[in-house]
């Protein structure tokens, strides 16, 4: 995929999780209390769960921020901490669309749900402040 391509797909994705996660914090809020919001809760917990899957597996392809790499190789550490948080924010989102909400203090899962949504939300903030930088030092050295 041309980079201009590649970059307006990513960035139309982290758009539309942005949205996502938006959805799921407002879900967590419901007025009308915990049991009415479960249903709703778990079909946008999947629905992330999908796009998320999607959107880790289209980041890596051809090599997780190969392109930040190549500008600026010092990134190297920051890079493999952003991609091992694939892994786990997977593996929790896993859990989290598995749990059985009739056998689950209410209380519980919504504290899993906002960090979810929180460290979901600085992965994303992280990811796009290293290409920002990695742009700017691409620059800075006048290639
Ligand atoms: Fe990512
Ligand atoms: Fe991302």
């Amino acid at each position: 995929m041309p980079r201009d391509d590649f970059e307006a797909e990513l960035n139309h994705q982290h758009r539309h999780l942005r949205d996502l996660l938006s959805e799921l914090g407002t879900l967590t809020r419901n007025p009308e209390g915990f049991e009415a919001a479960k249903g709703p809760l778990v079909a946008k917990l999947r629905a992330l769960r999908e796009t998320v899957q999607a959107h880790f597996a289209f980041e890596e392809e051809g090599g997780y921020m190969s392109d930040v790499l190549r500008k600026a190789p010092r990134f190297l550490p920051e890079v493999e901490r952003l991609e091992a948080q694939h892994t786990e924010i997977l593996r929790d989102l896993d859990r989290l669309t598995r749990t059985d909400l009739e056998k689950t203090e209410p209380e519980a899962f919504l504290d899993e749900v906002h960090s979810l949504i929180e460290r979901l939300g600085r992965h994303e903030r992280e990811e796009t402040d290293v290409v920002q930088r990695s742009v700017i030092e691409d620059t800075g050295t006048g290639d």
